[in-house]
């Protein structure tokens, strides 16, 4: 099935009433037929329903074959590190979500797992940074927010060189224009919060494995089961719901940001811009390689850091907030907001700094979109 079908439709099966859409089964728990029998349903942390319905969409669209739904993008990444042991080794990409750093760094790294920040673009250096005790080589791409594309393949192909696992965190693009698992990737994560949702109306995350039999799907079942950081029925629905529209709100959430990352380039106050859809992006071609779609996250760089802030009050369509994906258009801070906690001498590798702002582009006109941009940007330039 394409994707635009199996947004709509997923893995939805028609029950007696013929329901078009899959009911919100708001049950924690099942009735057993009998002694030792089952309905496939015992108890809502295990298994719900609805959030089984929207799990199989997602492992559908991923190309996968299992799929969990999960309370927050957080919640997925948290279930990656938890596949590891004391005196693992992950590398992990020195461009990335700041949560995702703060989770390492202050709540794993106290079990005794080593985590190292390197730069995912070189393969070669990835290479050289295999340990024996290397478990996991987790990426983003393209990256927040400095849009760095990584080889996806090329990782695959040296993390399984090594018995190591490939996880992506594909949240920039959803599934709709990037399908990790069908590159070699193990293990593909999304803050569903973002595209998946598009609403800015639901924190979920998702997360997929290529086969539903592998001891890496047993292991997370296992963690998932005993953990409980599942979705709730009603949010499962919600973004069952969200999901039916997706191809429809990225394709032209990515058409609206070409326009404006070309035409960001013509002003004056803007120094550099960063959209992996420009031709002239370093990695370009390999993100052409590996996805259908070049998304709609764009990083700019302003003259100044007055203006950078300055701009923030200026808005008047376009929301200053943190998050990325939803139909309205974001403007984020990323130095004070998302990668607030980043260490230092991380944030110097990437290139991030106080001149830097990151652009959701939403469902507006993209005419409407520009106006707000440039009023805020002439205001700003004026005051900084
Ligand atoms: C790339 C990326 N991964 C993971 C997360 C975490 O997702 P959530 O906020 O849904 O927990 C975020 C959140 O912004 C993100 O941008």
């Amino acid at each position: 099935m394409k994707d635009f079908s199996a947004e709509v439709h997923g893995c939805h099966a028609y029950d007696a009433t013929g329901a078009l859409t899959t009911p919100v089964y708001l049950s924690a728990t099942f009735r057993h037929p009998a002694f030792r029998e089952s309905t496939g349903y015992d108890y809502g942390r295990v298994a719900n329903p609805t959030r089984c319905d929207f799990e199989r969409a997602i492992a559908l669209l991923e190309r996968g074959g299992r799929a969990w739904a999960l309370s927050s993008g957080m919640a997925a990444v948290n279930l990656v590190f938890a596949l590891c042991k004391v005196g693992d080794h992950v590398l992990l990409p020195e461009d990335l979500y700041g949560g995702t750093v703060r989770l390492a760094n202050d709540i794993y790294n106290r079990y005794g797992i080593d985590f190292e920040y390197i730069d995912m673009r070189d393969t070669v250096l990835v290479r050289e940074r295999m340990r024996k005790e290397t478990k996991i080589v987790f990426i983003e791409t393209p990256s927040n927010p400095m849009m760095f594309v990584t080889d996806i393949r090329a990782l695959a192909e040296t993390a399984h060189a090594h018995d190591a696992l490939l996880v992506v965190d594909n949240t920039f693009l959803s599934p709709h224009f990037q399908k990790p698992l069908t590159l070699g990737a193990d293990i593909v994560l999304e803050s569903a919060t973002k595209y998946l949702c598009g609403h800015n109306d639901v924190i979920c995350g998702v997360l997929a494995v290529q086969d539903a039999e592998s001891e890496l799907a047993k292991e997370i079942e296992l963690l998932v089961k005993s953990e409980g950081p599942n979705l709730s029925p009603m949010d499962s629905w919600l973004m069952l719901r969200s999901l039916k529209t997706l191809g429809v709100r990225v394709e032209r959430q990515a058409e609206s940001a070409l326009t404006i990352a070309q035409w960001l380039r013509t002003l004056p106050m803007v120094t550099d811009v960063y959209y992996v859809g420009l031709p002239d992006h370093p990695q370009y071609a390999l993100q052409q390689s590996q996805s259908r779609g070049f998304g709609a996250m764009i990083s700019f760089k302003v003259k100044t850091p007055e203006i950078a802030q300055n701009v923030l009050a200026h808005l008047k369509l376009i929301a200053f907030a943190e998050s990325l994906g939803g139909v309205e258009s974001l403007l984020t801070y990323p130095i004070v907001q998302t990668h607030a906690e980043m260490p230092k001498d991380l944030i110097e590798r990437t290139g991030l700094d106080d001149r830097l702002l990151r652009l959701s582009v939403g469902l507006e006109d993209v005419d409407d979109l520009k106006e707000d941009l440039e009023q805020a940007l002439k205001k700003a330039a004026q005051k900084g």
